[in-house]
């Protein structure tokens, strides 16, 4: 059975640049009935062009957007209408990481408090710090930033933090958004392997959302193409890029020059310990 599945889900949001006085907004349709099923430890790229509908999926399946049509399930769990109150127990099953890091992390706490506030809103209040440290110490960075705020640390220390707030409350999926989009190629390696020990020794789901092609290769084992807020084509990556079918998988496959990351050289680094 799936982790995760949308069945048909179409998302219709306001058009507030069409909206007139003391007139609802006009709603524009985003996608249009999207199927998709990740199963548990699996990991699915989701990509496209800009504005193909990419994040507008993954906070459906999320349920960071409630969808105006279809459904979705989450552990067998229909999802789809439920309010939040419902969802905040699946909130710790489920969580996300973004492209930008300081979205996720309040630039007046400590790095510590925003990585254990996931814990703290379930009322789960126990080794808060210790707990924190863990999830700090699994996403490479050592326990003695705990206490540093965000400005304090590296692009690539603060996507490390975004991730142990991610891991902290033990998820079985996570939505990772454009995560590795803002960092240097070797920075986006590093994080990449991060990602890949991590699914493994979690069992994490993965839905990775990407404009990225050679990202999709070394993280997922299944890939969907957006466009236009439709799946064009879906299949396991190997064959998708070995033999694209649609012609807009074949553009944005020509338009992206693939053997760009191969986290293995980092095998002959030694460890700094995440001080990148
Ligand atoms: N809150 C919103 N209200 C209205 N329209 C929105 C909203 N969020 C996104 N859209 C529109 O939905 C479409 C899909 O946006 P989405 O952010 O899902 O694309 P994307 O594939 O993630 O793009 P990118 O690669 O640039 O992040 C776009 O046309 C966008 O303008
Ligand atoms: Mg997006």
């Amino acid at each position: 059975m799936s982790l995760v599945q949308a069945h048909a889900v179409q998302v219709a949001l306001p058009n507030t640049s069409e909206k007139r006085p003391f007139r609802r907004a006009p709603l524009t349709q985003i996608l249009h009935g999207v199927d998709i099923a990740i199963a548990k430890g699996e990991a699915v790229g989701i990509v496209g062009e800009s504005g193909s509908g990419k994040t507008t999926l993954g906070r459906a399946l999320v349920r960071l957007l409630e969808p105006s049509g279809g459904r979705v399930s989450f552990d067998g769990q229909d999802i789809t209408h439920l309010p939040e109150a419902a969802l905040r127990p699946l909130r710790a099953r489920m969580t996300m990481i973004f492209q930008n890091p300081l979205a996720s992390l309040n630039p007046r706490r400590s790095i510590a408090a925003s990585v254990a506030a996931p814990l703290w809103a379930r009322g789960d209040r126990r080794d808060l710090r210790a707990r924190a440290c863990t999830a700090l110490e699994r996403a490479g960075l050592p326990a003695a930033l705990a206490d540093r705020y965000p400005h304090q640390l590296s692009g690539g220390q603060r996507q490390r933090a975004g991730i142990a707030r991610a891991i902290v409350t033990g998820p079985d999926f996570i939505l990772a958004d454009e995560i590795v989009s803002g960092l240097d190629v070797a920075t986006q390696a590093q994080i990449l392997d991060l990602l890949r020990d991590l699914r493994r020794d979690m069992g994490l789901a993965l839905a990775f959302i990407t404009h990225d092609l050679s990202v999709v290769r070394v993280l997922c084992e299944r890939v969907v193409v957006m466009h236009r807020g439709r799946i064009v084509e879906a299949g396991d990556c190997a064959a998708v890029f070995a033999n694209p079918v649609h012609p807009y998988t074949r553009r944005l496959l020509s338009a992206a020059p693939l053997p760009v990351i191969d986290p293995g050289w980092l095998d002959a680094e030694p460890d700094e310990g995440g001080q990148i």
